[in-house]
């Protein structure tokens, strides 16, 4: 058994590599200092948080830290000595990281050099995990965008991110750090709190209330299941192939948010599709190009919209009695009687 330390690990993302971990066998550590980035009256942190650990509670040691905080973080590496570190915790939402430039420098960026000068003191860390984000390519060049697409971030969050990646890869040559980068892209499935497109449409879907296209919805994302992104961590964390490599972790496929929207239609009959103008900045997407994870990682990823999406309406529908706002809405009308 072996001890991985996960930085964000009560996150969203955090908490499907933990349980992945766990199923291995591994000694899992969290270090998270549960931040919520959205407003608390409407994101159900908590019923959202209850489910990440469901079943796993005891399985896994939860240490409340900031990675701003250096002497925290040292203390618990130098307590649990964990042979491989995957670091996730980061303000994780583009628009914010726009408006709270001081405080997307300092978690994304400060957080990450700190772990990096205390992997440089410490020699038990066999390899240091960094996610990174598609945002680092700003508009797609060509679809789809592999790992050598160039590096143009239109906005802070991407920005930050690939100066992250400089540095773990300075850090990497410097103090013979090894590393692996992550670049997943819109991943999305149940407790999410962060409020995102993927998010918002399915909860609006639930509750009968209308969901907005914004320029047709033309824009295309690579969606990501949660479950396939938590797998492409688990294998960069451990495959030697990963050594120092770069990896988009995604489902390899650009889909419209009309489509995403349209699927739920069909998950959901009646809900309504309207347009408005664009309002929301974000560099055009699309597919990524997995074919270096499929090569050297043997990354496969399993779900595909329409079976992520059916799989998270599902979990929304196994919290009915959880979700007293949801009273008198679509979603209660739903679960006592049309499902
Ligand atoms: N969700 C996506 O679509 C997506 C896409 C690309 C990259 N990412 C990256 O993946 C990572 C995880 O994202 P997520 O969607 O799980 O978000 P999340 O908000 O659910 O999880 C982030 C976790 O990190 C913790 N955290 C944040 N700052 C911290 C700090 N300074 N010290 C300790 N803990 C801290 C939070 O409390 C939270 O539990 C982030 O780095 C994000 O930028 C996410």
């Amino acid at each position: 058994m072996a001890t991985v330390l996960i930085t964000g690990g009560a996150g969203f993302i955090g908490s499907y590599v933990a349980r992945e971990l766990i199923k291995k066998g591994e000694q899992v550590v969290l270090y998270d200092a549960f931040i919520q980035y959205v407003s608390p009256l409407e994101n159900n942190y908590c019923i959202h948080l209850k489910e990440r650990f469901k079943g796993i509670l005891d399985k896994v040691i939860i240490v409340r830290g900031d990675t701003r905080n250096k002497n925290e973080l040292r203390r618990t590496i130098l307590k649990y000595k964990p042979e491989r570190i995957i670091h996730l915790a980061a303000l994780p939402l583009a628009d914010l990281a726009d408006t709270h430039s001081e405080e997307a420098l300092e978690s994304i960026l400060h957080g990450t050099v700190n772990i990096l000068d205390i992997l440089r003191d410490v020699g038990f860390v066999k390899r240091f995990v960094y996610t990174s984000s598609s945002m680092i390519y700003g508009d797609f060049m060509f679809h789809p965008a592999d790992e050598e697409h160039p590096k143009n971030p239109k906005d802070i969050y991407g920005g930050t991110k690939l100066a992250g990646e400089i540095l773990v890869q300075s850090y990497g040559r410097r103090y013979e750090i090894e590393y692996t980068i992550i670049r997943p892209s819109a991943v999305y499935g149940p407790t999410d709190v962060n409020r995102r497109v993927s998010q918002i449409f399915v909860e609006n879907a639930l509750r009968g209330e209308k969901l907005v296209l914004h320029n047709g919805g033309k824009s295309k994302l690579d969606f990501t299941y949660v479950k396939d992104v938590a797998q492409g961590f688990v294998l960069a964390t451990y495959r030697p192939e990963a050594k120092n490599e770069i990896f988009n972790i995604t489902r390899g496929e650009g889909r419209s948010l009309r489509e995403y929207a349209e699927i739920l239609q069909n998950l959901l009959p009646g809900v309504e599709i309207v347009e408005q103008p664009a309002n929301v900045f974000r560099p055009e997407r699309g597919a990524l190009d997995i074919s270096k994870a499929r090569k050297l990682l043997g990354y496969e990823p399993q779900y595909s919209l329409e079976e992520g999406l059916r799989e998270y309406v599902g979990y929304f529908k196994k919290l009915k009695n959880r979700k007293p706002e949801f009273r008198n809405s679509r979603l209660f009308r739903i679960l006592n009687s049309e499902s």
